[in-house]
């Protein structure tokens, strides 16, 4: 990954919190996410942020529920530098320390770009949810018909990497240097 941007990744802080909630709605049409049926306010939540030149360039929310770690945002805006795996590391350390047993997310059917993505980085897809979008829209009526490549957006694909001992990349050792917050 390239060094400068590599430095710029850090946790978010209270202060990051209007720049998150603008950056989130101008690349998700608000700051509130739907995943399986309820709603995230994604500005509110933990999160890594990778800032250059005073802008976020990178940020990835995520929530902590019982020994599950859901990664509810995770936008990179300058592609192929390793911004995307570097905050996806640092969510899986993280949740490793914290005791959780499995990373996971939701994402859509038409974003083939993140599906190989995730795959590349580690995650199985686990479970596919047909038409769960016409009850997301119920709960967030922006939520665009189509997404990439003109495919229209009706389905919700859960992935998952698995936390455990046996895994060096999330052994918690801290190896990519976040203090606990
Ligand atoms: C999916 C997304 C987060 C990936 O972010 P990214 O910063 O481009 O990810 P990375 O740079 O870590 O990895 C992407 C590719 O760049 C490659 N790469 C990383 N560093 C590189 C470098 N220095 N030089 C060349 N290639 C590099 C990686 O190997 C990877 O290639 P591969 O796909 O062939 O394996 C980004 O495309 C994005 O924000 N998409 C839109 C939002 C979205 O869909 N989010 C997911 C919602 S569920």
């Amino acid at each position: 990954m390239n060094l400068i941007l590599s430095s710029g990744i850090r946790r978010v802080i209270n202060a990051d919190r209007p720049a998150m909630e603008n950056f989130l709605v101008a690349h998700w049409g608000s700051a509130e996410i739907v995943t399986r049926g309820k709603m995230h306010h994604a500005g509110k939540l933990p999160g890594f942020i990778c800032m250059h030149n005073h802008a976020i360039v990178g940020l990835i929310t995520y929530r902590i529920l019982n020994d599950s770690c859901e990664i509810i945002t995770l936008n990179s805006l300058i592609r192929r530098c390793g911004i995307g795996s570097a905050l996806m590391d640092a969510v899986k350390q993280e949740a490793y320390r914290k005791g959780c047993r499995r990373l996971w997310l939701i994402t859509t059917n038409d974003n083939t770009p993140a599906i190989r993505f995730y795959q590349k980085w580690g995650m199985h897809i686990t479970d596919i949810y047909p038409d769960a979008m016409v009850y997301s829209r119920k709960l967030k009526p922006s939520i665009p018909r189509t997404g990439c490549d003109g495919i229209p957006i009706r389905d919700e694909i859960e992935m998952e990497i698995g936390l455990d001992a046996t895994n060096p990349a999330s052994s918690g050792n801290d190896a990519l240097g976040y203090p606990p917050d």
